[in-house]
């Protein structure tokens, strides 16, 4: 794992767009796993940015998110397609119709969905980069803890904590799901590259499990350590618990003079 700690939840996202714009430019019908969530929003506004700024298109690209609720339509606000439209594939050039969410339509027997969804990522051609935050109990995606690390596309009841934590967002009037469908730990694992973003001090001790911890089903996100091209970017509250700081620290100056010398640095 490459762990690249920044001062603050910005210089995060705009990494992380540098990133994104460093593989569009050399592979522009890149296949991008995309996630939601609070962390991300920094993420797209930079990314948009760069689109507005003439320093990134995405007309050859696809993509394809990590979840989505089950049991309210798309077109309800709170769907995360109607999240990834408004933040994001409304403000830039993607073709909608190569934006893809594991979506349950109204009436459709939601088992079929997982299944679909894997044979499209897999004709697609399997995805470039996975782009993805983590939750406070150490999920990624809706892969709550215990859930298999073998598993792909399917339903998963969210925990209480995951409910809680996301009913922020929900109106009190409003109808706020306890299922989604996620792509499964192996689906992510099976991406050719994983950009997680973390920042926050709340996310201190996932994290910290995450990078330095067993690999465990209780902490999904800790199965990274078997992934060969893993960055993640935290700012300094979501670094606070890390024991081996001043290594990943001094691995990245190391990296960065590394790339600077073979000119593999672009903006
Ligand atoms: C969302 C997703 C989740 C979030 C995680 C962190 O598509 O897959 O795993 O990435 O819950 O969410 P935030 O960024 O809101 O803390």
């Amino acid at each position: 794992m490459e762990i690249i700690v920044l001062k603050d939840a910005e210089k995060v996202a705009s990494l992380g767009a540098k990133l994104v714009s460093e593989l569009l430019r050399v592979r522009p019908a890149a296949v991008l796993g995309l996630a939601t969530g609070s962390t991300q929003l920094a993420l797209y506004r930079q990314l948009v940015e760069r689109y507005e700024n003439n320093k990134i298109s995405f007309s050859q690209a696809s993509s394809f998110n990590l979840d989505e609720y089950l049991g309210i339509a798309a077109d309800n606000p709170q769907s995360y397609r109607a999240y990834m439209d408004r933040e994001f594939f409304d403000r830039i050039n993607i073709d909608k119709d190569n934006t893809h969410l594991p979506c349950c339509e109204d009436g459709e027997n939601p088992v079929l969905v997982g299944p679909r969804y894997e044979q499209m990522i897999s004709d697609a051609g399997g995805i470039d980069l996975q782009l993805m935050g983590i939750g406070v109990n150490g999920h990624i995606g809706f892969n709550e803890p215990s859930s298999s690390l073998s598993s792909r596309t399917r339903v998963k009841t969210l925990t209480q904590q995951t409910y809680r934590d996301n009913s922020r967002l929900f109106s009190k009037t409003e109808f706020q799901p306890k299922l989604a469908i996620t792509m499964g730990i192996a689906t992510i694992m099976d991406a050719r590259k994983i950009l997680l973003l973390a920042t926050g001090e709340n996310k201190a001790e996932a994290v910290s499990k995450m990078v330095e911890g067993p690999v465990s089903a209780m902490c999904p996100a800790s199965i990274l350590q078997m992934h060969e091209q893993v960055t993640v970017l935290l700012d300094e509250a979501a670094a606070g618990l890390l024991e081996n700081r001043e290594y990943y620290d001094w691995t990245y100056l190391q990296n960065e003079s590394l790339k600077k010398r073979f000119r593999l640095i672009h903006d």
